[in-house]
């Protein structure tokens, strides 16, 4: 899909499809008026038909509109206008280019930068218009047969004052490169994990790094037995599928500049190793990579915008399998950091790669750390589908996470990390236990990581419940892409 902005007036426009909002009780958005009354009125008549009340996300095709030089004009419902906010922008947005796509046009112009949501700028609106439509253009069918046809759009275009020309324009680009994090993300989680192995990441990384000009790093177990991840190479040891360790540099800030390091959890399989999971949607756990599909999804959105700030993504990536060699209920690990782990359930398998890369990370002298991990069937619980949990020892820094996924409509909500959790991991033959219990399954586990974060400002997302849809829809979402981009232009002094 191609982005651009256009001026001028929306009668004057000749293109396949102009999109313009009627709000709830058939009221006419400014782009709508000005065609009505290009048209004499046509719209009005319309809609006093009774064929569009203005519904959110109804829409309603109409062609050869006098006076109107676009071949289709679509009219698109935005629901009550005192109730438009983020969602029902989105919504709107993704009911135009959903219906536009549907038709034979190959380009379509929306008139939605002059939709007033809340404050939000022609930046943000063109942001989001970019996401949206990479959303209803994604697709994946590389494992079919049949593959479908391409469909005819493949061009939006975004008319705006004067005024709103520029923002509008560096908006779309934003949410372009965006976009293409997300449908990268997307597309690793939803590989089958007998192609995306950790091998097939660390290929991944490498032509991520070739695309981009990134540098990257991948240590073999070898390197990891030398530098004492034990933590990490207990889950590797049941897998025929040798683990790597994927290290990816995008410096584009000043040398000197600490950068923000991004760690993602990379199961790309979970049984749930010799504490095996129960047979119904294991399928799912081919999604348990889906942190480390984040990381490069925001890292190839960093480079692609040229942001002016370092970033490192750390992926530790591994299958967690039930082999002759697994790890058993009751070992002990020691973990790169020297601490001892007394491993009670082999299924809590997140936490055990991830305390071994964030001591990795301390090398890196990060500004902050952030990782994003599948971690917890208890975060699902707790949160639902709707918000990733957010957990952080620098209330600044969870601030700031907070504010970026609001801005990116890619929401996390902040929970506690009080050291009250902490006495759930006691182990009576280990420094800790990998597992607090029933109670509060998230919290321990974001305790559980806390212990290897202390020398660093680090946040912690659990994406459990945010990263892939199940059912009908099943497949990966890419969450959280557009929150850590968002956060990662905010620190770079964009937007
Ligand atoms: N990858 C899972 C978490 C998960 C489960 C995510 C279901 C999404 C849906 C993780 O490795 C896991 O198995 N966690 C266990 C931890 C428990 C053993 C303490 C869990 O949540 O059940
Ligand atoms: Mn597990
Ligand atoms: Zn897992």
């Amino acid at each position: 899909m191609k982005f651009s902005t256009k001026r001028g007036s929306p009668e004057k426009r000749a293109t396949p499809c102009i999109a313009v909002g009627v709000y709830a009780g058939r009221k006419l958005s400014a782009a709508a008026k000005t065609l009505d009354r290009a048209s004499r009125g046509n719209l009005s008549e319309v809609l006093r038909r009774g064929d569009m009340e203005g519904r959110l996300g109804a829409t309603l095709l109409l062609y050869r509109i006098p006076g109107v030089a676009a071949e289709r004009v679509l009219l698109v419902g935005l629901g009550t206008e005192a109730d438009l906010r983020e969602r029902e922008y989105r919504d709107a947005v993704r009911a135009a280019v959903k219906a536009a796509q549907d038709t034979g046009a190959a380009t379509a112009t929306l008139c939605f930068t002059e939709i007033r949501v809340g404050r939000r700028d022609a930046a943000w609106k063109a942001r989001q218009v970019a996401l949206v439509a990479a959303e209803c253009a994604y697709r994946f069918d590389y494992m079919k047969s049949n593959k479908s046809e391409p469909r005819p759009l493949a061009n939006v275009e975004l008319l705006t004052t004067a005024r709103d020309a520029g923002a509008a324009a560096r908006g779309l680009s934003q949410g372009q490169a965006m976009g293409a994090g997300v449908s990268l993300a997307k597309d690793l989680g939803n590989l089958p994990a007998n192609v995306c192995t950790p091998g097939y990441l660390a290929e991944q990384a490498r032509k991520i790094a070739r695309e981009w000009k990134l540098g990257v790093d991948v240590l073999e177990r070898k390197d990891m037995e030398k530098l004492g991840m034990g933590s990490l190479l207990s889950v590797a040891q049941g897998s025929r599928q040798p683990p790597k360790l994927i290290v990816l540099k995008y410096a584009g800030g000043p040398k000197k500049a600490k950068p923000v390091v991004l760690v993602g959890k990379g199961i790309t399989f979970d049984t749930g190793g010799i504490s095996l999971k129960p047979g119904a949607e294991m399928d799912e756990m081919k999604f348990d990579m889906c942190g480390a599909a984040s990381v490069l999804g925001a890292l190839s959105a960093c480079a692609q915008m040229k942001l002016k700030l370092n970033v490192v993504g750390i992926i530790p990536a591994t299958e967690n399998m039930p082999g002759g060699a697994a790890t058993k209920p009751g070992d002990i690990v020691t973990s790169l950091s020297g601490q001892t782990i007394e491993v009670l359930n082999t299924d809590a398998e997140g936490r055990l790669i991830l305390c071994d890369a964030l001591t990795f990370g301390e090398r890196f002298e990060p500004a902050a750390v952030v990782d994003i991990a599948t971690l917890t069937g208890a975060c699902v619980i707790a949160l639902g589908h709707v918000a990733s949990g957010l957990y952080s020892n620098k209330e600044a820094l969870a601030r700031e996470l907070l504010a970026a996924g609001d801005e990116a409509y890619d929401r996390v909500w902040h929970m506690p990390l009080w050291d009250d959790y902490q006495e759930q991991l006691k182990s009576n033959f280990a420094d800790m236990a990998n597992i607090g219990g029933r109670p509060a399954g998230s919290i321990t586990a974001a305790c559980f990581l806390s212990r290897f974060a202390k020398k660093f400002d680090w946040a912690h997302l659990d994406i459990a419940g945010t990263a892939w849809k199940s059912g009908k829809d099943k497949g990966a979402t890419g969450r959280p892409v557009a929150l850590l981009t968002s956060f990662l232009m905010k620190r770079a002094g964009k937007t």
